[in-house]
Parts: C-alpha cells; structure tokens; sequence
C-alpha cells in the first residue's frame, strides 16, 4: 500500500478490498489503492496481470462481460460506483477512456468529438460546435485538422487518431481519464506529442494510465503502481517507487526492463 498519508479531500478515486472474478478465475486479488485529485498515476505489470481489468472496473465497463463478479467498493468524489443509486451514464460521463489502438468511430473528425455530447442529449448547436474546436485546441490536433473537420476520422495518421480520441474522451467534460497504453502503437513523435499532453491535462483531471513502458512512466507519474497476478504488490510516489522500489519484485520488473 502506499506509503503516503491519505488526506480525504484530496481523493478522487478510492478503491477498497476489490476483487475480480471471471468464472473460476480470480483476477483481481483484494486491491486497495487511491488515486489523488489531479495526479498522474501509472500501472505497470507483466502482460496479464489484470491492468486493464482494473482499469474497467472504474468505469464499470466489465458490466458486460458475462460470468464476471465483483466484490469491494470503488469510491469516486465519496460515492461507491457499485451503489444501487448509481446513474451509470453520468458515471461514463464523468470518466474519458482511451484506449491501446485509436479507435475513432466511423464518421467525420467533427462527430467523434461531438459524439459524446450528442449521446447526452446536448442539441445546441453553437455549443457543440465550440466544443468540439475547443477540444480539438486542448488534444493539440485542432491545427492540423480544422480545415477538414468533416472528412472521415480514418483518413487521419494513426497519433492523430489517437489525439482524436482523447479529444472525444474529454468533451463531455470528465473529471477522470483512463487511458489503457495510449502511445502502445504509436511513432516516437505522436508518442511524445501525446505524453506532453498528459503532463498538462493533470491540472484539469485526475489520470489513470496502463503503460507497458518504463521509461515513459517514470517520466510523467506522480504514482506509480505495479501488478502481478491480480495482485497490487507496490504503490508509491514516483520518486519512491522507481527508485527506491521496496518490493524486490517490482525492483526485478523494473530493472530488467530499464
Ligand atoms: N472477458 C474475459 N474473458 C476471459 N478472460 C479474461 C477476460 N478479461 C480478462 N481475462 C483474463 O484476465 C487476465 C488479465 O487480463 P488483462 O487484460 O486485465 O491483463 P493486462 O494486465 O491488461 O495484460 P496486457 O498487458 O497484455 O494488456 C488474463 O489472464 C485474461 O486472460
Ligand atoms: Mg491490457
């Protein structure tokens, strides 16, 4: 667990004693992390260790899978997002996910921004226009596309897709972003283009990001955490958990990939 004191206020999201179960498998053992208001947060782990199930259990998009099973609590702003009075739509609204491939709808640069409005009954025009520009400017795409705003999202290169998908996840105005390896397949450029972004959108949100590369994460965490088997073996400041990890298994992950 982390070595930091919690301070309640400044909690975003809180997770107690969750576990995850798939059929007979249990994929997420007893975790219990925090996330701060307007921090960046990695998670780091080897390949099937549970990072993107965690991730969807904080918007509540393993709702779907059949056979799942959840137990704990995910409290967000003092609220536990497995309560019956939960409204699930204003929960996704409030949370922006973007995902390992860009994934833009089929549809114009435009739509996949105001998509999200439109789904949350915003009609007026004049707004879902400045939104959408407004967006665009904070993802950095709005330059290289404001002339095209209407041709399909997929005549875009691939960093622009992914910054078009980050301009769709914020337009609803989130307070939280999940981002699951954002950069995975993306050129060096779009990658840093993308990781200066994120550096500055932790003023306006709290971020949560699945990030298979080291390096990457040591350079825009304030929080780190490292999975293995379901299990959260290491939670730390960055400064704590890449260079003075106490765990020797989180030591032996990230070294052997430095
Ligand atoms: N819908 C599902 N059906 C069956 N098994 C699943 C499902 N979702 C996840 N799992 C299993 O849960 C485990 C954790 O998967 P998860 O995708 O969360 O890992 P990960 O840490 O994100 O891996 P990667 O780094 O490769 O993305 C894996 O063993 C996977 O096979
Ligand atoms: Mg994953």
């Amino acid at each position: 667990m982390a070595e930091e004191k919690k301070k309640d206020y400044e909690i975003k999201v809180d997770v107690k004693n969750l576990n995850f179960y798939y059929g007979k498998q249990h994929l997420l053992k007893n975790v219990n992390l925090f996330f701060k208001k307007n921090s960046v947060c990695t998670l780091l782990g080897p390949s099937g260790c549970g990072k993107s199930t965690f991730l969807r259990t904080l918007n509540r998009m393993n709702d779907y899978t059949e056979g799942a099973r959840l137990t704990g609590e995910v409290i967000i702003d003092g609220q536990n997002i497995y309560g019956k009075s939960v409204d699930v739509v204003e929960l996704r609204r409030n949370i922006g996910m973007v995902f390992q491939n860009p994934n833009p709808f089929p549809k114009s640069i435009f739509e996949n921004v105001a998509f999200g409005l439109r789904i949350h009954g915003i009609k007026n025009k004049e707004f879902i226009v400045e939104r959408v520009e407004k967006c665009l400017k904070y993802a950095g795409l709005y330059d290289e596309v404001k002339d095209k705003l209407a041709k399909p999202a997929f005549s875009l290169s691939g960093g622009q897709q992914q910054r078009l998908c980050i301009a769709r996840a914020i337009a609803t105005n989130p307070s939280i972003l999940l981002m699951d390896e954002p950069t995975a397949y993306l050129d060096p450029v779009s990658t840093s283009i993308i990781l200066d972004l994120i550096t500055t959108f932790k003023k306006y949100y709290t971020i949560i990001i699945v990030s298979h590369n080291i390096q990457q994460a040591g350079r825009i965490s304030d929080y780190s955490g490292f999975f293995l088997d379901g299990e959260l073996i290491e939670f730390d400041e960055a400064g704590n958990f890449f260079l003075r990890p106490k765990d020797k298994r989180t030591e032996n992950f990230i070294t052997s990939r430095y």
